[in-house]
């Protein structure tokens, strides 16, 4: 997530609460008057529940920042019968990242590493957009790979957002400071930071991956790359703009979160916060930007735009809503990228709707039938599927095909009975006709958020990634949501007030993915299990370095174990830890137990992962080290910036602010993680 979502909800890092009062990213769904307050939680008790309540409080209190160096060094705490061989991770936070003992986690490439033949070498104190757009960009997220040969294929890589105080010399967080250092120049290069980069890594005999620059399929992809609409919104007034008059041409894709690969091998990447990136001048007399006066306000506020999180719109007409009112409703799509053609121009695929997309895992189920999961990552919104029309068939197995424009989005009810229902956002059924403004498919594929909201979704603790699994089960990261108050629990939002998150289960009918009901269960409660008051909930196996805070991606090896990685923000001073990988047992004895497997340096979160390679190679994603809540560790009081040479953090990597980068781990030796 961006720090910039945080900022106002972050409760105890003091100041962070004036700049974005008038844009808050608050919970935008209006049907919370609607949620169940009373719902006994069947599983776990209304004791449980109120526990949770006293949560906050308690934690800070005994988590001060003098608390929040721990030691380093591995131990071995492994439960007897774990299906995960390696010996844990000791819990911490310093500048470095840590990977259990007898596994190497190597650098692979960083923020400014050329990725092409032609891009320059990264110079930090000259950046330009043209360098960047041929240049590895900023805060990698998402990573996928596919393999053109054993040792040899193309990653795939997001770049979510931008933080110009460790990207630009003597910038702090322009955001707090009305974008006064802003310029064209650095707008320009931010939005060649941001989409994706895509290029062949190759291993050695010696099983070492690098980038190989010179395939010419290595492209970057940008907030200015050009790519088509297809799906039922495709050339609907509502996307049409000045440029684009027949509304089916886009110039780029921004803050590409999670994403996943298809079937087929190619590139899925989810357009998340998209609402942050547009501007309007438009204030009212207290100086609050004021949209009443757009055609599409009532979306717009639904959807929290424009978000006024970078100054794009000051530069470039299309993000600011002033001028080019329907230029939002071109962003918050899954887009697909075809890794090995660098001339396919990339497809939004309006048809899996439009939300705050977290990721687009997907998978072919019982019945032949793509399924996608998403998450809409926002405090009280849904849970999605897509269900393709037609099965997966060799024919229709490529870049573009309509099994990504044909089929049906689902948005999950998680019933206190333990059942799920998938409901479908069809026009016509149901509440989804024209009475109701929902005028065609396609403003379903533009408004789904409030398409749900008809249907009566579940509205949940911020939906992150969502895994589907073996044997029709999927794993839904619900990362937190600290405004969720005692009388909006329900079942499958069990604590109020929750920073620490959780994670369900869904296992669908008949071990089928595209199953229009399944059943429910929460896996871990995640927190401090030492605290009652954190109503946490893990198998007792866990040890202190196991237990963890906010999942955020997760995915699996090929053995079908589940693995974690985390997302605190600045709030990690709650725990304590910061982010990591963590393995988690599903079924058994065992279930609920988790081991920290790999670490952040101070400040990052750990995004990715990624199995490649038979389960011998994973790749992970560290984003933004050193920036949240950095200056609460002792020894690194200072705000992130690299002006003055003694702010450097010489510890990452000298002269240079830390990078985000992808780490590649390797078993010493060769062989399987974790076997
Ligand atoms: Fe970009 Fe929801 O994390
Ligand atoms: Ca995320
Ligand atoms: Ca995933």
């Amino acid at each position: 997530m961006s720090p910039r979502d945080e900022i106002i909800h972050s409760d105890e890092f003091g100041n962070k609460a004036e700049a974005f009062e008038a844009f808050d990213d608050i919970p935008t769904n209006p049907n919370l008057s609607t949620t169940i307050g009373d719902v006994i939680n069947t599983r776990y008790g209304r004791r449980d529940v109120l526990r949770g309540a006293l949560g906050v409080s308690a934690t800070t209190a005994l988590f001060g920042t003098s608390a929040l160096v721990a030691p380093t060094s591995a131990n071995a705490s492994t439960a007897a019968d774990s299906r995960y061989i390696f010996d844990e991770l000791r819990w911490g936070n310093d500048e470095a990242h840590h990977i259990a003992e007898g596994y190497n986690a190597d650098v692979l490439v960083r923020w400014g590493d050329p990725i092409t033949a032609d891009a320059p070498e990264f110079d930090v104190m000259n950046q330009t957009a043209a360098a960047q757009s041929q240049q590895f960009g900023y805060n990698n997220d998402y990573v996928g790979f596919a393999e053109i040969e054993p040792g040899r294929g193309m990653l795939c890589v997001n770049h979510e957002y931008t933080n110009e105080e460790v990207m630009f010399p003597g910038l702090g967080r322009q955001d707090r400071d009305g974008f006064k250092g802003m310029t064209r120049d650095l707008v320009d290069i931010e939005m060649a930071a941001h989409g994706g980069s895509v290029f062949e890594i190759v291993k050695s005999a010696e099983g070492a991956w690098s980038v190989n620059r010179n395939n010419p399929a290595n492209r970057r992809i940008t907030a200015n790359t050009p790519m088509t609409f297809d799906g039922p919104a495709a050339g609907n007034p509502r996307l049409r703009t000045s440029a684009d008059p027949a509304g089916m041409t886009v110039l780029g894709t921004i803050n590409n979160c999670a994403g996943g690969m298809t079937p087929w091998g190619t590139y899925l990447m989810a357009e998340e916060n998209f609402h942050g990136y547009f501007w309007s001048d438009v204030v009212d007399s207290e100086g609050k930007v004021d949209i009443s006066a757009q055609p599409e306000a009532e979306s717009m506020k639904r959807y929290g735009v424009p978000g006024r999180w970078y100054a794009w719109g000051q530069y470039h007409d299309r993000f600011n809503i002033d001028k080019e009112p329907n230029e939002p409703n071109r962003f918050g799509y899954i887009v697909e990228v075809d890794p090995l053609n660098p001339d396919a121009m990339p497809i939004k695929h309006t048809a899996l709707g439009r939300f705050r997309h977290e990721g687009a895992e997907a998978i072919v189920a019982a019945d032949g039938k793509l399924v996608i999961y998403s998450g809409d990552d926002n405090r009280f919104d849904y849970q999605y599927k897509w269900v393709s029309a037609e099965a997966v068939t060799s024919e229709n197995s490529h870049f573009g095909s309509t099994l990504l424009s044909e089929g049906t989005l689902y948005v999950a009810r998680f019933n206190a009975d333990g059942v799920v229902d998938w409901l479908p956002l069809v026009h016509g059924q149901g509440p989804l006709t024209a009475e109701n403004g929902f005028d065609s498919q396609a403003d379903i594929a533009i408004d789904t958020r409030m398409a749900a909201d008809a249907l009566g979704a579940t509205p949940m603790d911020r939906p992150e990634d969502a895994q589907p699994g073996p044997n029709g089960t999927a794993y839904l990261m619900l990362t937190n949501n600290s405004r969720r108050k005692p009388e909006q629990v329900d079942a499958a939002n069990p604590r109020p007030q929750s920073n620490f998150g959780h994670i369900i289960e869904i296992k669908e009918d008949g071990e089928n993915h595209s199953a229009t009901k399944g059943t429910w269960d929460i896996v871990v409660l995640c927190g401090d299990p030492t605290i009652a008051e954190v109503g946490a909930r893990w198998n007792p196996e866990t040890s202190e370095n196991g237990w963890f805070s906010s999942p955020d991606n997760c995915a699996f090896d090929d053995s079908g174990r589940l693995w974690i990685s985390t997302d605190q923000g600045s709030g990690w001073g709650r725990t304590g830890k910061s982010d990591g990988l963590y393995s988690l047992e599903t079924e058994g004895d065992l279930r609920g137990h988790s081991k920290l497997f790999f670490r952040c340096p101070v400040g990052g979160e750990l995004c990715g992962p990624y199995f490649a390679d038979n389960s011998e190679t994973l790749f992970l994603a560290v984003q933004h080290p050193g920036t949240d809540g950095t200056k609460d560790l002792a020894g690194f009081e200072r705000d992130s910036t690299f002006e003055d040479p003694a702010t450097r953090w010489p510890d990452f990597e000298p002269n240079m602010p830390p990078r985000p980068s992808v780490v590649v781990v390797t078993k010493e030796g060769g062989g399987k993680i974790a076997v």
